[in-house]
């Protein structure tokens, strides 16, 4: 299949459709490239924000990825430096309509693919988001490599890439549809795909997907980009734990983390025990075969030789903890003590106990109190409860579970 085919698809349907009007009522956010995250999994927490960042948005489409980081570096009071790369000339309009309607300044905008960069000389880079897009690539480890050595040695990158199972029945699909026309002008394919998608048998393994929603929630181009593509593949994740490995690069998490943790799913010690025997990575593939709903995978990764150094760590005191969405007031009400906490991912309900502290120590969460600081705030309300081995205890098992639900993060003092 020729770059071609994938060029002119994105240019005709830019995925996902975004207007960029909608940008006054609301920022899309999500993973990869959320500044918590990026601050956590890749700069141990320890990056200080009003120091220049240069980053790269590699097949940085309608923009969804490039809008986030780029509000959250302005908001964070940033010198940020964004590159966005694509080779869909319409999509890169979309995404540049929606950064002008945000009134930013920080972003610069390229035509190109990720396999010209080597000669387009844009210089290392902080980060890099590459989100949806190496699932695409003819050459996706020679695309990730490409990706990798135009990092600077203490940066990072921010990926997204299809997940196998999740996606199950979305090949056969693809398949069929071939076989219903693959050289149909576009228009004629994506009503081909209509017609058989109001016809196929209760049986058919998409139709039994219950978790994939893009042919329902975006248009044709969803229909386009779901079931036509020109060229897509899906990773398990010891695939992709491969592939970063291959690029010199080394993961730091998979997002959400509970998501990759077979104790999300069973409880059992016979099973659970041979499986908490292997190591992260194993244990994460593992939970991915029990799961069967993961549809993408989302990984930071940096270079292999900082690896153990690049995650932000719960012991260190000094570390000023962050929620994503909401703050821990509310989150501490909408929680009775030592009561359930109800997930809900594509599909799977997931109830996890919280442990009796969470609520105080949540409600303490302004952004600017440091571990310590928390610690002495709660033992100075109630000295007789908050013992150092208490908060110690209660601090660790709400940071564990926060933080596997991607909610609670880690940064410095800003
Ligand atoms: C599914 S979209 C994802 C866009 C965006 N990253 C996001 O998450 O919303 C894939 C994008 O990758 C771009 N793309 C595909 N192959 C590419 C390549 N080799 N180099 C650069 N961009 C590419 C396409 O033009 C398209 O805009």
């Amino acid at each position: 299949m020729s770059d071609d085919r994938v060029r002119e698809q994105y240019e005709a349907y830019p995925y996902p459709p975004r207007d960029p009007r909608e940008e006054a009522k609301r920022l899309i956010e999500g993973s990869p490239s959320h500044r918590l995250e990026i601050d956590h999994y890749i700069f141990a927490g320890r990056r200080d924000w009003q120091t220049p960042f240069r980053a790269l948005v590699a097949g940085g489409g309608t923009g969804d990825g490039l809008v986030m980081l780029a509000q959250h570096l302005a908001d964070a009071g940033c010198p940020a430096e964004i590159h966005y790369l694509d080779l869909s000339h319409a999509s890169r309009a979309i995404a540049e309509a929606r950064i002008r309607e945000r009134g930013l300044q920080s972003v610069t905008f390229h035509h190109g693919a990720i396999e010209d960069l080597p000669r387009l000389e844009l210089g290392r880079f902080d980060y890099i988001d590459c989100c949806g897009v190496l699932h695409h690539l003819a050459d996706p480890a020679a695309g990730l490599r490409i990706l990798a050595e135009r990092l600077s040695p203490q940066g990072g990158i921010g990926l997204m890439v299809y997940g196998e199972f999740g996606r199950s029945g979305v090949y056969p699909m693809q398949e069929l549809l071939r076989m219903l026309g693959e050289n149909d002008p576009a228009e004629r394919r994506i009503e081909t795909a209509k017609r058989l998608l109001r016809q196929l048998p209760a049986t058919n393994l998409f139709a039994r997907n219950p978790v994939l929603g893009d042919h329902l929630r975006a248009g044709d181009a969803g229909i386009h980009d779901l079931l036509l593509h020109a060229r897509d593949r899906a990773y398990r994740v010891s695939e992709l734990i491969a592939l970063i490995d291959t690029a010199g690069l080394a993961p730091t998490a998979l997002i959400e983390p509970w998501r990759y943790d077979p104790a999300s799913y069973l409880a059992d010690p016979k099973l659970l025990g041979p499986l908490n025997a292997l190591d992260r990575w194993q244990r994460a593939a593992a939970a991915e075969l029990i799961a069967g709903n993961l549809k993408t995978h989302i990984a930071y990764a940096v270079p292999k030789a900082r690896a153990s150094q690049a995650v932000a760590d719960p012991g260190d005191r000094s570390a000023v903890p962050r929620l994503k969405d909401g703050n821990g007031i509310e989150i501490a009400r909408g929680l009775r003590p030592g009561g359930r906490l109800t997930v809900k991912a594509d599909g799977f309900e997931a109830r996890f106990p919280t442990s009796p502290g969470a609520g105080p120590i949540l409600a303490a969460i302004d952004e600017r109190r440091s571990i310590a600081e928390i610690e002495q705030l709660l033992a100075e309300q109630d000295p007789k409860r908050w013992s150092p081995a208490y908060f110690a205890a209660e601090f660790a098992a709400t940071y564990r579970l926060f933080n596997a639900l991607n909610r609670l993060f880690l940064g410095a003092r800003g």
